[in-house]
């Protein structure tokens, strides 16, 4: 059998797949902070599950939590966009922040880490991190100002990336 690291293990998506899981009979561990998920998820696994208990931003908890697992099913997140607008520090420092240890090339370039891409286009190298801990990225503003948390109720449809079935197609940073 496998060992399975389930993060956001306490949240909904979470801890219905750590559920599935130890009821097949596979090794579970849970990480979660408990930002947002609940104790009461957890009875879904049972003493069945192994838990971490710490926020995965930290290097040190995150080493931690993936430790001796076969697989790991990253459901953490913060995705509630009205908790966003509310409190943008927490959910900014979830998605921009924690991405500036990434060691992927793409997202180092797209957040000004490497290159100097913003000073190309006369912007401060960090213009795309100001940016999104503003206002959120493209995908997030739709859905507040258009899409189905707004008033207006819009679908994506074309106005979706390419590899969601759109038009948008974004050229890579380089
Ligand atoms: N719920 C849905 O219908 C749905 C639909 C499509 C996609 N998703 C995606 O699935 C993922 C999980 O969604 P969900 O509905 O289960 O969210 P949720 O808020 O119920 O669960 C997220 C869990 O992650 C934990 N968490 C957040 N930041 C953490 C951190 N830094 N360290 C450790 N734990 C942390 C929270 O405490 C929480 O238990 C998200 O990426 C979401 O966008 C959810």
């Amino acid at each position: 059998m496998a060992r399975w690291l389930v993060t956001g293990g306490a949240g909904f998506i979470g801890s219905h797949l750590a559920e599935a899981l130890v009821g097949k009979g596979e090794t579970v561990r849970i990480a979660d902070s408990f930002i947002t998920g609940n104790r009461r998820n957890l009875a879904a696994a049972g003493d069945r599950a192994e838990l971490v208990e710490g926020d995965l931003a930290d290097p040190a908890v995150a080493a931690r939590a993936v430790a001796g697992m076969d697989y790991v099913l990253h459901q953490a997140a913060i995705p509630s966009v009205p908790r966003s607008v509310k409190d943008p520090a927490t959910s900014n420092r979830a998605n921009v922040d924690a991405m500036k240890a990434s060691g992927n090339p793409e997202v180092r370039r797209f957040l000004g880490l490497d290159m100097d891409l913003g000073r190309r286009l006369g912007l401060n190298a960090d213009w795309t991190q100001c940016a999104i801990r503003k206002v959120g990225n493209y995908g997030e503003l739709f859905e507040r100002h258009l899409g189905l948390k707004s008033p207006l109720k819009l679908e994506r449809q074309l106005n979706n990336l390419a590899s969601h079935g759109g038009l948008h197609y974004a050229p890579a940073f380089r």
